[in-house]
This record gives structure tokens, C-alpha cells and sequence, in this order.
């Protein structure tokens, strides 16, 4: 199959231009103006921006959690990111305390073969840090091209590691080329302010926010930090909210240390006043939580400052039975949103739309450098000769507003129910096959492949 993509505006992390792109394969073959290839399909792409598939470094897809699971599994989940420009995904292995990772990785493994629609990789989540750990770790960058292991300062008796074994666990991966990543936010401090607020009869989902301040993170990830420094291990940071833990990184940064950002959608558009009603706040119950006004003038000058890498989603959905779970107490709340079908096109509408950021730099934080940070690079997160055919088409001027009526992800209710979007991703292809148009997938369940990661310095 060819396809030839006519008079589009291609747009990458470094450049933006008019000029056609011809895809045979699975590849890209040339960029050009006027390509004269004789192609089996011809999109006229004149109006348009043309933009390499977007890759979201941080879903949870079926996932256990807070007794439950989360609602997308491989199949809804990466249809929906592909509905939304996003071609790939990066999802989270959980070790379970006292086993082994392969046996971690057998089972997601299960939950994606012959389900995922769009790309994927793993993180490994290191939650037991041991002998055997270590040497998995190893098995995991070497063999199983998996180089990136999520640690949790926080979710203490589930997720949880403790800072010796954070140090451990960076010394491994420092000598064997991995990258050490975090959920940074201090969990015995976030436990003993919710515990305060249950004993004082504060179970409004209002609580979870206020049991989780910004100094908790600040704190975690400045930690995080410093033991970086000392290894001298690569490290990224998920889901960073604030201004505070934004200072710690510009702190490192300032001792010339690379400590890579990873910030949410969520966070850049969304605030804590969504807290301040009833039960309906728990559709925004995450953690970190959302914060205020100028944590996201914070974050999106850190963006422009070079500070913030990349915008991902956490997401993590749970339809609205499963967050009844917390009906009566906001810490039994399952934590986590939908969000993995909006993130491109939100960061278009309120980004390059809005005159916050550059069209190249939209790319860099929604393709680019989740494909340079995890060993993907050139082969996803761009668009060039030889790389993977995975192109985003995106009409500019369609308007149009979210909703959980229209929207493909597997729960009832959208975060951003009513929100009007600038800009509409319309053609979506995925290794050289058409995977949307005209509001239908038009690929199956097993298209999508496992990509084996190189190892990062
Ligand atoms: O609330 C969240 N973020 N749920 C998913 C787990 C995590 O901490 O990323
Ligand atoms: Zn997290
Ligand atoms: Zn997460």
C-alpha cells in the first residue's frame, strides 16, 4: 500500500513547511514538494497540518487499582488514542510486591497481545526492589527492550518504594542504560493528612486535594533529584503539577544536572476550584490532584523555558460506578481521568491556537521527545524518510466540543464535558495503514505492535 499526502503544512519538532509526504510500507519514503508518485491513495492535505502521531508516555490500560480496574483496556484505550492523533502509547507494568518483573510482564503482555489497535511500550514499575529486582532490571534493558522503570514515593503497602531502594535502583540502571522515572510526591506525609481529614469526618472529594499540597510534591521531587545527582542516573519526572516541584528541577538544573518533565494535559488546563462541589468532583480525583491558576502559568512557561519536555495524560479512567467507590469517603476513590483521546488536539487548541506555543514545539511535547527520552528515536516522533509512516492529519479550523456522548474512551463522563475545541485531527495513519478517516477506525484489534526501546543515557 502507497499513499501520498498532497500540500499539507508538515510540521516537526524543528521545522514547519508546505510540502507533500509519500509513505510506501510501513515507512516514509520521501518529503518533497510536488512528489510525483503514483500512489493507491492521494490525501489532499492542503489546509491542513501534517504531524507525526502523537505518543502519550504515561496510560494506565486495564490496570489494577484501588481494588478495581481501570476501564480502557488495550483495545478502547489505544482506539480512542488513535481517534485523537495518538499513534503510541507507552503504558505502565505494575510489579506486584513480592514477585518477579517477567512475571509482571507476562501479564501485560496478555492484556495487549492481539488487543492493542495503536503502538505501545512498557515502563516497568520497580514496586520491590531486591536481588532478583536488580538482575531482572538488567534482563529487562538488555533483552525485552524495556528501559524505563517508574518508581512510586507514594501509595505506601502497594506501590511504594523507600529511598534506599530508590538509590539501589538507580545505580542498576545507571550502569546498564536505563532511565529511572517517578510518581513524585511524599506518601507518608500525603497518608497522614488524609487520615487527619477522615478522623475529622472531611470525606468530600474536596479532601483529596487538600490532603495532597503542593510541598508534598515539591518536596518528593526535589529528593528525587538529589539522588539522581548523587548516581548520576537519568531521571523524569511524571506528572508534574506545580510551580514548587517545577523550582526543585530548576534548582537541579542550575548544579547542570538533565532531569527531563513530563507534565499532563490535565494540569495546563484544568484547576482545584473543580474540587469546591459535591460528589462530582471525584471525575477530576488524580493524584497529584489539579492545582491552581498559577501552577499552570508556571507550567506553561516551563514549557517555553525548556524546563517542561513533554505533555502526557495519566490517563487512567474509571467510569462513574467505579468512582461511587468513594461515595462516602474521597480517599476510597479510584484515582485517575480520562483523557488519552484529547491531549493532541487540546494542546493544539489551547497551545499554538492560543499563541502560548510554537507549532514545532506542540510536536516536540506531543511526539518528539517521549520518542528521544525512551529509545524510540527517529524510527517514531517525526516525520523523515525511513521513519515509521505514523502522520496525524489536523484541520485547523474545525470547531468542536468534547463529550462523553461522542468521545470513544470507555467511561461515562468526560472531564471536559462542553469544551469547545480549535482544531480537529481528521486522518490518522499508523505504520503506512489508514487507522482513521472520516470518523471511523479502520484498523482491528492485534494491528497494534510492541516497540522494542534502545537503551538512553
Ligand atoms: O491518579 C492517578 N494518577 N492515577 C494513576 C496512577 C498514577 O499515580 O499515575
Ligand atoms: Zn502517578
Ligand atoms: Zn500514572
Amino acid at each position: 500500500m502507497s499513499i501520498l499526502i498532497k500540500n499539507g503544512h508538515v510540521a516537526t519538532a524543528s521545522e514547519d513547511y508546505l510540502a507533500d509526504v509519500y509513505i510506501e510500507g510501513e515507512q516514509i519514503v520521501a518529503i518533497g514538494k510536488n512528489l510525483a508518485y503514483a500512489a493507491d491513495k492521494v490525501i489532499d492535505a492542503s489546509g491542513k497540518i501534517v504531524i507525526p502521531g502523537g505518543i502519550d508516555p504515561h496510560v494506565h490500560l486495564d490496570m489494577p487499582f484501588m481494588g478495581t480496574f481501570s476501564s480502557d483496556d488495550y483495545e478502547t484505550g489505544t482506539r480512542a488514542a488513535l481517534f485523537g492523533g495518538t499513534t503510541m502509547v507507552i503504558d505502565f507494568i505494575l510489579q506486584k510486591q513480592g514477585d518477579s518483573l517477567y512475571n509482571a510482564l507476562r501479564t501485560w503482555q496478555q492484556k495487549s497481545a492481539g488487543k492493542a489497535i495503536g503502538d505501545y511500550s512498557y515502563h516497568m514499575a520497580v514496586t520491590d526492589f531486591n536481588e532478583r529486582t536488580a538482575a531482572e532490571v538488567v534482563q529487562m534493558i538488555e533483552k525485552e527492550g524495556i528501559t524505563s522503570f517508574k518508581t512510586f514515593m507514594a501509595y505506601k503497602g502497594a506501590l511504594m518504594i523507600d529511598d534506599g531502594q530508590m538509590v539501589q535502583l538507580m545505580q542498576v540502571v545507571r550502569k546498564n542504560g536505563g532511565m529511572v522515572t517517578v510518581h513524585a510526591t511524599n506518601g507518608d506525609m500525603i497518608d497522614t493528612l488524609i487520615a487527619q481529614n477522615r478522623a475529622l469526618g472531611n470525606r468530600a472529594p474536596l479532601y483529596h486535594y487538600l490532603s495532597q499540597p503542593e510541598i508534598t510534591e515539591a518536596e518528593a521531587s526535589a529528593r528525587f533529584t538529589d539522588m539522581l545527582y548523587y548516581t548520576g542516573c537519568t531521571g523524569y519526572i511524571v506528572h508534574l503539577t506545580c510551580e514548587g516541584a517545577l523550582n526543585a528541577v530548576r534548582q537541579a538544573t542550575q548544579r547542570n544536572q538533565k532531569v527531563h518533565v513530563e507534565t499532563c494535559i490535565q494540569y495546563l488546563l484544568l484547576d482545584a476550584s473543580l474540587y469546591e462541589q459535591d460528589f462530582d468532583g471525584a471525575k477530576w480525583v488524580m493524584s497529584p490532584p489539579l492545582r491552581e491558576k498559577k501552577d499552570q502559568e508556571a507550567l506553561w512557561a516551563g514549557i517555553n523555558q525548556g524546563l517542561v519536555n513533554v505533555v502526557a495524560t495519566d490517563h487512567c479512567p474509571f467510569t462513574w460506578e467505579q468512582k461511587q467507590m468513594g461515595k462516602s469517603d474521597f480517599a476510597r476513590i479510584p484515582n485517575g481521568h480520562p483523557g488519552i483521546e484529547h491531549r493532541v488536539e487540546l494542546l493544539f487548541s489551547e497551545g499554538v491556537k492560543k499563541g502560548r506555543i510554537s507549532l514545532p514545539k506542540f510536536v516536540e511535547l506531543s511526539s518528539t521527545n517521549a520518542a528521544k527520552l525512551f529509545g524510540m528515536y527517529p524510527r517514531k516522533g517525526t516525520l523523515a524518510v525511513g521513519a515509521d509512516a505514523d502522520v496525524a492529519i489536523l484541520n485547523p479550523e474545525t470547531v468542536h466540543v468534547l463529550s462523553a456522548k461522542t468521545h470513544h474512551m470507555r467511561t461515562d463522563y468526560s472531564a471536559y464535558e462542553g469544551r469547545q475545541v480549535n482544531g480537529k485531527v481528521e486522518t490518522v495513519v499508523l505504520r503506512g495503514s489508514i487507522a482513521i478517516e472520516n470518523g471511523q477506525c479502520l484498523i482491528q484489534p492485534g494491528f497494534g505492535k510492541f516497540i522494542y526501546r534502545q537503551k538512553v543515557s
